[in-house]
């Protein structure tokens, strides 16, 4: 008799016909696209008509409905993708490009024992979960507990509860994992912080070897420090930095071209493999000679002797308000709550935001 395996945490309410409590995109005639969780007796108003929830309830995915005046939605449940765009937030997310990148040149396998830092918004904690899946591991460090609180809220909501892989610890990742992992344990190591090179002793203390470890970030002098501080403790293959860039394309008949405008700038990626104990590296084969440049040189480029020079407003990141990150965190937890987008952002543009947030996230 075949054995049919347990649907992995989440998949089942992402198919089948809408059911209420499910979230719903709505994509009107000119692309303008609104989020609803479908309620009985629910009613979606625009200045343009209702439409009832009711004709949602049981519809396959991918259907058309019509509201009151006719007005025709395309209704699909949104991707992690549409998610990720919309969700409240208090830090900057990883966008779904560089998630895709973190995945794929991480190696983050099902059943992986990962760790990362910090937590922000959660967005690539849930990627990251979707990965390990229900067998792996997925444990999140964040030393502010209002950022993690809305990741809670967020990836709870995406995952309809608590993904049985996930476990955040508040605090500093360079203390905190040092406590809870036994050295050599973790498969793959992904930091998205401030200041990655603060953690390489830690890092390759519980890092196995063979393990990978991925590092985002966002300025070419927050890669340039941390590729040197990677380098010089000798533990890891020669690091490789890299940025990834999507650009979207316009195909309609003979007017077929690049979109006019794309995301241009996130972040960069570094990725290192941990060594044996006691084995030597192999150098990059066109590493620029140490006595090129001198350790005055290195210093004015990285300033690594200066702490100011690595606060967020020295990297071009404004702070976000306590009022902010309040508001974010109460909103994340209403949506699992409710099953839903918060209040208020039903009829927003949940799955037309292309760009970073410039309204200063970030709390790296
Ligand atoms: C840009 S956000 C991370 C965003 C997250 N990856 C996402 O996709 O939503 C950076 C986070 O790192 C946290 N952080 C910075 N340094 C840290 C450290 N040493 N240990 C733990 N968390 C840290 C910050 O509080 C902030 O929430």
């Amino acid at each position: 008799m075949s054995h049919t395996p347990a649907a992995p945490h989440g998949a089942e309410s992402r198919r089948g016909p809408f059911r209420p409590g499910d979230r719903i995109q709505l994509t009107d005639e000119k692309r303008r696209i609104n989020t609803i969780t479908l309620t009985p007796g629910g009613e979606f108003h625009t200045h343009k008509g209702v439409l009832f929830h009711d004709d949602l309830i049981g519809l396959p995915e991918g259907s058309l409905v019509e509201n009151t005046n006719e007005i025709r939605y395309q209704a699909l449940r949104p991707l992690l993708k549409d998610f990720v765009l919309s969700m409240p937030r208090g830090a900057t997310v990883v966008y779904p490009k560089d998630a895709g990148q973190i995945i794929a040149m991480g190696d983050i396998y099902p059943g992986a024992r990962v760790v990362e830092a910090g937590v922000g918004s959660g967005a690539l904690s849930m990627s990251l979960l979707r990965a390990v899946g229900d067998a792996g591991y997925l444990h999140s460090f964040e030393r502010r507990e209002e950022f993690a609180e809305i990741a809670r809220g967020n990836v709870d909501t995406v995952f309809g509860g608590r993904h049985p892989a996930w476990q955040i610890t508040i605090g500093d990742f360079q203390e905190q994992v040092l406590k809870t992992e036994e050295p050599g344990t973790v498969d793959r190591v992904v930091l998205d912080m401030l200041s990655p090179w603060e953690c390489v002793d830690a890092v390759s203390t519980v890092l196995a070897s063979g393990g990978v470890w991925v590092n985002y970030v966002a300025t070419v002098t927050q890669m340039s420090r941390t590729v040197e501080a990677i380098r010089a403790s000798g533990l890891y293959t020669e690091p490789e930095s890299f940025e990834t860039m999507v650009r979207g394309w316009h195909v309609d008949g003979l007017a077929v071209r690049p979109d006019h405008r794309m995301v241009a700038h996130t972040a960069f990626l570094i990725t290192c493999r941990r060594l044996a104990d006691g084995a030597v590296g192999i150098p990059g084969a066109k590493r620029v000679k140490e006595h090129s440049y001198s350790p005055e040189d290195l210093e004015t480029w990285t300033r690594s002797q200066d702490p100011e020079a690595w606060s967020q407003e020295a990297l071009g990141e404004r702070p976000v308000s306590d009022k902010k990150l309040r508001r974010a965190a109460k909103d994340a937890k209403s949506m699992i709550q409710r099953g839903s987008l918060p209040a208020g952002t039903e009829s927003a543009d949940a799955g037309t935001l292309t760009e970073p947030s410039t309204e200063a996230d970030t709390g790296n």
